[in-house]
């Protein structure tokens, strides 16, 4: 139930922080190790190749995890929309494994890449919010959420969900192929640490209904821009944005705006920055001036370590494949305050569904 919410889409944001340490209490002990099932690993262990598939919010969660699968437990990671893989599937490698993402478990687009991958005879794992939906009875392994049934149509908290626990399933996965980065990575702590700062971020709410109804309250057009890991949530902010308040969003890398993209940038045009990866923070800055320069009403989200006068949204520092967990808050809050300012049905945005499936 959504008590004193006025949607269930506030409420699922908020719940941000308490996913996080729901995690923590699943996959973890007191000393901080991570509880996987054995067979699982061993069978994530044999694969030279993961394959990530998924659709919408779910596959964003997948860019992300790409980073964090080849950082944690250095195995070469693909991302692939469940759609696209169904009728164009890639070149596979020799040992493949194959992870679904889906909140409902019911997607049809990736239930029918499972149905392929369970007739070529590879072993599957879904990462699903939904214990005993199609996804998790139909592939080899199953890991829960554990986020809380999930009601508003545009994704949050399983996003998050999906990110930690792809976190964590990596971590193990190193440490089991003696990675250094996993060994030295103690994911309950850093967990914690994301959720206190999203704690943070969402109680400061008023900051985010402000910008809102500054930069985005009118707008035809706005775009998300950032590099590396920043540009995987630039693209689940896109999505959530347009989604909820219909403005038309690109999440876009900032060093591909100038090869075309910049001419939509108008006076006024809301372009909002992701800045967390320390390697391309110079980069996106100056992708941002070259915006400002043609009236861009530029917003930047950026790491406290990151920081520079004149930054509007400060983000609580975390391990460096975490910081998605954090940047995405703000966007959330973004896209629900426009919604709401616009006068929309921020939980029951129009033409979608909660869960897809139909092809
Ligand atoms: O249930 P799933 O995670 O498989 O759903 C995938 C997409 O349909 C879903 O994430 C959709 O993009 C959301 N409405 C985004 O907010």
């Amino acid at each position: 139930e959504k008590g004193a919410y006025p949607y269930y889409m506030l409420k699922e944001i908020d719940e941000q922080p308490t996913v996080m340490r729901s995690l923590i209490k699943h996959y973890t002990t007191d000393d901080g190790s991570v509880i996987i099932d054995d067979a699982l690993l061993d069978s994530m262990k044999k694969a030279d190749r993961l394959y990530i598939v998924a659709a919408g919010t779910s596959y964003h969660a997948g860019l992300v995890g790409k980073e964090i699968f080849e950082g944690l437990a250095k195995v070469p990671t693909e991302v692939h929309v469940a759609s696209e893989f169904g009728y164009n599937p890639p070149i596979l490698s020799e040992k493949p494994f194959f992870i679904f993402l889906t909140q409902s478990g019911e997607t049809a687009d990736s239930r029918q890449v499972l149905a392929q991958v369970n007739k070529w005879g590879y072993e599957s794992l879904t990462i699903t919010n939904v214990e005993n939906s199609t996804l998790s009875r139909e592939a080899t392994f199953t890991l829960l959420l554990y986020a809380g049934p999930e009601i508003a149509v545009a994704s949050t908290k399983a996003y998050t969900g999906q990110i930690a626990l792809e976190a964590i399933l990596a971590k193990r996965l190193g440490e089991e192929k003696d990675v250094s980065a996993a060994t030295s990575f103690n994911v309950a702590r850093e967990l914690t640490t994301v959720a206190n700062g999203m704690q943070e971020l969402v109680d400061e709410k008023g900051q985010y209904e402000q910008i809102a109804a500054n930069a985005l309250a009118t707008t035809r057009n706005a775009f998300y821009i950032g590099r590396a890991i920043d540009y995987d949530v630039a693209q689940e902010a896109a999505l959530k944005l347009k989604e909820v308040s219909y403005v038309q969003t690109e999440g876009f890398a900032s060093g591909e705006l100038k090869h075309g993209t910049i001419a939509l940038i108008e006076e006024g045009t809301p372009v909002i920055a992701i800045i967390t990866c320390a390697k391309t923070a110079k980069h996106t800055r100056s992708n941002t001036q070259e915006v400002l320069a043609r009236g861009a009403n530029v917003i930047n989200i950026v790491s406290r370590n990151l920081a520079e006068d004149g930054d509007q949204i400060i983000l609580p520092d975390v391990h460096s494949l975490l910081t998605p967990l954090l940047a995405i808050v703000p966007c959330q809050l973004l896209a629900y305050y426009t919604s709401l300012q616009r006068g929309y049905d921020v939980d029951k945005p129009r033409n979608l569904a909660k869960s897809v499936t139909v092809e």
